[in-house]
């Protein structure tokens, strides 16, 4: 068995890849598509969760960035910027890193996940800290790559876009057809453009029978989506997509009209206890943001929207070594704290509440 070439070798016949194309990858896609029975028990439906934490720096923008990255350099660039809330920077760094080329990284002071941060520096990113929020740094990194000679590779540079598309061939693969529904996070919403396209592009090939009613979620403290305007000072404790001013806004609107889809506001409350169930009864870890995705669900559900037996497929976006401190707190918000026992066996089967065997 050869291994998994990365999305651009596995999908170059779906994307703008030519021998004129330098292939950038650290073997990005090819993610697990894995059964969830706890959820499926808990709402009847067959669900499935899509692990991009899996991808290379753990989450799901490497499947843009190898595009974005190789683009740029077959477009002779030397440096790429981006703004980001963490997971950009840690894909731009990897991937520039691995090219030999420059990245410049804007991310918003303070407000990053510290394993986001770790990874950017380790690649070697120049990485400057803003005194404002993802939108300011966006703003500004759209103005710098304008004026100066760097080359943006935030989303709204549409090799992103056709890169992320890929997720949702590789769903297709593994169910035989589109699920029902798709749950995905919505920070800048170019995620769920992305996926949108893929589907349509498979069921335009003839390969799906349906397109997924899109389902998007933002956190509650920044929903403009949701909302219909812009979020001026967004809050959340997913910090991935604390965002008040989306990106892609006009792209997902569009998607949403074109697969009867929905969008949605949930409490930090809701994604902390949808972070649990996901590690403690899926066992898959993930960052506060990519819960949101197991929260809609359970929220859709509940409200009586998805019918028994609909095939869904659920995205978990980032890993959650990237952000592990969510873990260590308890449903009321206090800091777990782990029983600590003396070096003695008898005594830790006694706290295990373990009976000797006859
Ligand atoms: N989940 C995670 C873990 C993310 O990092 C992001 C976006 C999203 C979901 C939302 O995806 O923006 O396409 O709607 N993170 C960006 C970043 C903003 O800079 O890493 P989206």
């Amino acid at each position: 068995r050869t291994q998994w070439r990365g999305v651009l070798r596995e999908y170059a016949d779906r994307l703008d890849v030519t021998d004129a194309t330098p292939i950038v990858t650290l073997g990005e896609g090819g993610t697990p598509l894995l059964p969830a029975d706890a959820l499926s028990a808990r709402t009847g439906a067959k669900v499935w969760v899509k692990f991009e934490g899996m991808n290379p720096t753990g989450s799901f923008k490497d499947r843009g960035m190898t595009m974005a990255v190789s683009k740029a350099i077959e477009h002779g660039a030397k440096a790429v910027i981006c703004a980001s809330t963490g997971n950009t920077s840690a894909s731009a760094a990897a991937y520039a890193a691995h090219a030999g080329i420059t990245a410049a990284v804007l991310v918003p002071e303070g407000k990053i996940a510290m394993g986001k941060l770790a990874q950017a520096i380790a690649h070697n990113a120049q990485l400057l800290q803003v005194q404002g929020n993802f939108d300011d740094c966006l703003d500004i990194a759209r103005e710098l790559a304008a004026q100066y000679p760097v080359h943006l590779v935030n989303s709204v540079n549409n090799d992103r876009i056709e890169g992320q598309k890929t997720a949702a061939f590789e769903v297709v693969e593994v169910l035989g057809d589109a699920p029902d529904f798709h749950f995905i996070p919505v920070g800048n919403a170019g995620n769920y453009t992305a996926y949108a396209r893929g589907y349509a592009e498979d069921a335009a090939r003839g390969v799906t029978t349906r397109r997924p009613r899109m389902f998007g979620f933002q956190a509650e403290g920044s929903a403009p989506i949701v909302r219909g305007e812009v979020v001026k000072n967004p809050d959340t404790i997913a910090s991935a997509i604390r965002i008040g001013n989306p990106a892609s806004w006009e792209l997902a609107l569009a998607a949403r009209e074109e697969t009867n889809g929905y969008f949605g506001a949930i409490s930090d409350a809701d994604i902390l206890a949808a972070h649990r169930i996901l590690s403690a009864e899926v066992g898959i870890f993930v960052e506060p943001a990519s819960a949101i995705s197991v929260a809609g669900l359970l929220e859709r559900s509940a409200a009586g929207e998805i019918p028994r037996g609909s095939t869904v497929v659920l995205t978990v976006t980032g890993h959650g070594l990237k952000d592990p401190q969510w873990a260590l707190r308890t449903a009321d918000g206090g800091e777990v704290s782990p029983i600590v026992v003396p070096i003695d066996a008898a005594a830790i089967a006694d706290v295990l509440g373990l009976t000797a065997s006859p």
